[in-house]
């Protein structure tokens, strides 16, 4: 590149923090990604990763020396210009998230700070006025403080699980939030490769026809904050909108697939975000949602419209067992498979699936549940041994001797089976897609979509 080098820290190796990680070493800056789990820090170091995402193993591989992963604060922090913090922010049962880790991470990247200007990125999700908050916390734990030294800026991320790279190299916008000008400065330095799009597009994840750069929005440290929660909840709330009107599709004989697309080529609306099924699950929507809710209700202030979002988002997970009940009635002693586990395609994230519901529900309701998930299957051993399922060996094997079936995520490989002899295999041929994902026509039995009309072939 042909911007000067800078001397990153990423603190956290999670979904965002290895993502930002790896785009800054791409761009020719020198990482150190940092967590204090010795155990993710040796796989990496290894060259393997602890999450699931296309691309991002080949794109580190591509930075060489450029990124090295350490546990060591007192090593990393003294050399860094800008120092991010990418760690979790798990809802607590308030709804509100859990800053326990970001308080400690903050007091640790405090304590090493070297008196000269760095900035500390706050890329964590977190409540409007956290950056406030760290900036205090390196007021009280900076070795001998003076104003002016650091400079917090909040850079929040906007990447999808699953398509992460291709989210960070082509972004829409670029959210750099702060009180002065010197933090957000230095980071559009940081950034110059990704604002001016004059970076080698790597191979396997090629620039997009038409797109040119990202917009720069700079804001105030509090709107930056702002803007990460509010873009979340749209985007959970256009799915809410979608799956209500879904069902009334179904009540007046309409079809909420060929509604969207005619909605969505409103350029003021938009066909994404508008595919009606099983609701929106993952690690963001319900937890960023509810954090909204709650902090409205800090400040005596109803949010409505998000409040029957969320509850619009928990009905569709009903309605994935009542249409199985519609044409099974008791559940009890059936044997259900189940197709997809991770809460979408290309993730093995299970963080709030529908799929976990799902089980629990058949688990509750007496049937025999058969589960097959292309790569979650083995974080699902580990993280939903509460749930009593067992594992098929391929999608075609779990629809063996079924009385239903569920497909539960949209895997390609799952859409592009095939169904017609798949389907021959199984006791009863009850198809239930709650993605909308089938594109085939089944020549028996039933297939039950969302907001659609049941399509029943003739015998
Ligand atoms: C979401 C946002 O899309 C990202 O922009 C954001 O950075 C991220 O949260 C975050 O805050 O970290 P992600 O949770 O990875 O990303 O996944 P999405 O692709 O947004 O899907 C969320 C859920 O909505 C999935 O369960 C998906 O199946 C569901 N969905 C999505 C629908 O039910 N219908 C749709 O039309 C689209």
């Amino acid at each position: 590149s042909l911007h000067a080098p800078m001397k990153v820290v990423v603190v956290g190796t999670g979904y965002v923090g290895l993502g930002t990680a790896a785009l800054l070493a791409y761009f020719g800056h020198q990482v150190t990604g940092l967590d204090i789990d010795q155990g993710k820090v040796d796989m990496l170091r290894r060259g393997e990763l602890p999450i699931y995402e296309p691309g991002l193993g080949e794109l580190m591989a591509e930075c060489g020396d450029r990124l090295q992963w350490t546990t060591d604060y007192a090593a990393a922090i003294p050399g860094a210009d800008v120092i991010f913090i990418c760690v979790g922010t798990p809802p607590l049962p308030s709804g509100q998230p859990d800053l326990r880790y970001l308080a400690a991470a903050a007091q640790d990247v405090a304590r090493h700070l070297n008196g000269k200007m760095q900035v500390v990125v706050n890329k964590s999700t977190v409540p409007v006025g956290t950056g406030d908050w760290v900036a205090r916390i390196i007021e009280e734990y900076a070795p001998d403080y003076k104003e002016h030294q650091y400079n917090v800026v909040s850079n929040p991320e906007f990447l999808r699980e699953g398509t992460a790279l291709f989210d960070s190299l082509y972004p829409d916008r670029l959210v750099l939030g702060g009180n002065d000008g010197a933090g957000v400065a230095r980071l559009l330095e940081l950034y110059a490769p990704l604002i001016e799009q004059d970076f080698q597009a790597p191979a396997h994840v090629p620039r997009p026809e038409g797109y040119t750069r990202p917009e720069v929005v700079a804001t105030s440290l509090s709107s930056a904050e702002m803007i990460k929660y509010a873009a979340n909840a749209f985007l959970a709330l256009k799915i809410s909108f979608a799956n209500e009107i879904a069902g009334l599709c179904e009540r007046v004989d309409a079809d909420i697939e060929e509604v969207a697309r005619g909605i969505g080529s409103d350029a003021r609306i938009g066909r994404q975000f508008l595919s009606a099924g099983a609701g929106w699950g993952g690690s963001c929507f319900g937890k960023d949602t509810s954090a909204l809710i709650s902090t409205g209700e800090e400040y005596g202030y109803d949010m409505p419209i998000l409040r029957a979002a969320v509850a619009v988002n928990q009905g569709q997970r009903q309605l994935v067992i009542a249409k199985l009940q519609k044409h099974l009635h008791r559940l009890q002693g059936k044997r259900v498979a189940v197709l997809g586990m991770a809460f979408k395609p290309n993730t093995d994230d299970l963080r709030d699936a529908p799929a976990h519901d799902a089980i629990a529900r058949l688990n509750e309701l007496g049937a025999t549940v058969v589960a097959h998930d292309p790569v979650a299957m083995p974080r699902a051993r580990r993280e939903w041994g509460h749930l009593n399922y067992t594992e098929a060996e391929s999608a075609e094997h779990a629809l063996i001797g079924a009385d239903a079936v569920i497909l539960m995520t949209e895997w390609k490989q799952y859409t592009e089976m095939e169904w017609n002899g798949a389907v021959r295999t199984m006791r009863q041929p009850l198809v239930i897609d709650t993605r909308n994902a089938l594109r085939c026509a089944l020549s028996t039995g039933t297939l039950e979509q969302i907001g659609r009309r049941g399509q029943t072939p003739a015998p």
